[in-house]
Formats: structure tokens, C-alpha cells, sequence
């Protein structure tokens, strides 16, 4: 297949988990945006999305708008309903309403602290989607599955299931977090992650066509760091990253998305 890697807008993406209330949510993002805008950002070169709590989403919206701030703003889950009695549940059509743009999907945690099924994962993909949402779709083996079935397996499995009732030419965006590299300070290769996700550009092409996969930006997830984001860019592939631990420090967060002065290519 060919793959235009430069049509592909990098996507440097911190997901804070269960981190920062909003008030430190406000402090945060106004330090990063100084951050990047202090280091000449090319914001239209590498997008920059945040992805805090659900309750700081109201407080990072209004900041983001009333400071015209450049950044991106994501969800860390969806309901895959839209309504009615479903307690604890945000739907999609809540997110849109707070101008977000993406929301994660099938992040591992919620897949074996949540029990969130591949089956669940596709209908929140779909419910994403129907609500002009773009999922950032999660895929990754266990260090069992890696020793059992090699690294590609389980990610084209999940992925395939994800996108079971996704319609043609939807803009998605694919995760690749192998779950042994999760917040475990020991990032895969950037060979092994260019492997993986490589067959899941071939996945994206199968289910939504050429042109979507030549399209969707795949990023890599697992102890990034700004050490370590260069090799990880370099790869055909691999179209930014996922972050969690790293994205909750400015300077470390900021520095992974300045990738391109030291990717040295
Ligand atoms: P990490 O988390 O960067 O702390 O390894 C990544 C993620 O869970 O998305």
C-alpha cells in the first residue's frame, strides 16, 4: 500500500487519566500552551490534544476558546448510549456539546479494570462516531499474548472488532500500546511498534479502504518520553503518540511534541 506519511499530521496526545482536578486542569494547560508557544511551536505541523477528566472538561473548554489556545481537547471514555438510565454514563452527544474532538476508546485500563469487552469497544467506536467525535481506538497485547501469539496478533484482532460498524471514510485515529510498555518505564522497540503498526494500517485498509488507511494517523503508546519519541517518529508508520505518565509534566509533555528538532530527519 502507499502511505504518505507527510499527508499524515502528527498527533502528540496526553492522556492524564485520573490526574488533575480542574482547577490544576486550568493551571496545567496554561502552562503547556505558554510552553509550546515559548519554544515556536508549529502547531499546524504537530497537533496537540489533551485528554483530562471528565470534570475538567467544562474549564479546559472555556480556556481553550477564551484564549484561543491551539490545542485539541479528547475524552478518556464514552458511553456507548445516548441517553436514559445509565448511571455514571457520559454520552457522546455531552462531549460534543463541549467542543471536544476526539475521545479514547478501549484504553487497556478500561479494558481488564472495566472488563470493557471487544464487543463494548465496537459499539463506543460507533456511538463516537455518530456524534462527530474522533476515537482514538486503543489496541495492544498483554506480555502473556506477546509470548503466546507475537506482538501483531491481539492488535489486529481488537482493531478488527473495533471497526466492525464503522462507516466508510470515517476519520479515526488508532493507538497502538503494547500493555507490558504501559507506565512500566520499558517502551517497545521502535521496529517492533513500525511492526505492529504497520499491520494495522493493512487492518484500516481491509475494513475502511486505501484512502482512509493511507489517511488515519497510528500512533504509538508506552512509555513515550522525549528521550525516546525520535525513534518512534522516524518509523513509516507511526504518526505520534500516546502518552500518559509524560503528559503530565509541561516541560517533559512539551518536549515529546517538539519531536521534529530532534528527530533528525
Ligand atoms: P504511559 O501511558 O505513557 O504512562 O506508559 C500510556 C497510556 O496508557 O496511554
Amino acid at each position: 500500500m502507499a502511505v504518505v506519511k507527510d499527508a499524515r499530521v502528527p498527533l502528540i496526545a496526553g492522556n492524564w487519566k485520573l490526574n488533575l482536578d480542574h482547577l490544576q486542569a486550568i493551571a496545567f494547560v496554561q502552562k503547556l500552551a505558554w510552553s509550546l508557544k515559548d519554544a515556536g511551536h508549529d502547531f499546524d505541523g504537530v497537533e496537540v490534544a489533551v485528554f483530562p477528566p471528565f470534570t475538567d472538561l467544562r474549564s479546559v473548554q472555556t480556556l481553550i476558546g477564551a484564549d484561543r489556545l491551539p490545542l485539541g481537547l479528547g475524552a478518556q471514555d464514552v458511553s456507548q448510549h445516548d441517553s436514559g438510565a445509565f448511571t455514571g454514563e457520559i454520552s457522546g452527544a455531552f462531549l460534543k456539546a463541549l467542543d471536544c474532538a476526539y475521545v479514547i476508546i478501549g484504553h487497556s485500563e478500561r479494558r481488564s479494570l472495566h472488563s470493557e469487552t471487544d464487543e463494548v469497544v465496537a459499539a463506543k467506536t460507533a456511538a463516537a462516531i455518530k456524534h462527530k467525535l474522533v476515537p482514538v481506538i486503543c489496541v495492544g497485547e498483554t506480555a502473556d499474548d506477546l509470548e503466546a501469539h507475537g506482538p501483531a496478533a491481539i492488535p489486529i484482532a481488537q482493531l478488527t472488532a473495533a471497526l466492525a460498524q464503522v462507516p466508510q471514510g470515517s476519520d479515526i485515529v488508532v493507538a497502538y500500546e503494547p500493555v507490558w510498555a504501559i507506565g512500566s518505564g520499558q517502551a517497545a522497540t521502535p521496529e517492533q511498534a513500525q511492526t505492529v503498526a504497520s499491520a494495522l494500517r493493512s487492518v484500516v485498509a481491509e475494513s475502511l479502504g486505501a484512502d482512509v488507511a493511507a489517511a488515519t494517523r497510528i500512533l504509538y503508546g508506552g512509555s513515550v518520553k522525549s528521550a525516546n519519541i525520535a525513534g518512534f517518529m522516524r518509523q513509516s508508520d507511526i504518526d505520534g503518540a500516546l502518552v500518559g505518565g509524560a503528559s503530565l509534566d509541561v516541560a517533559e509533555f512539551s518536549a515529546i511534541a517538539q519531536f521534529p528538532k530532534h528527530v533528525g530527519v
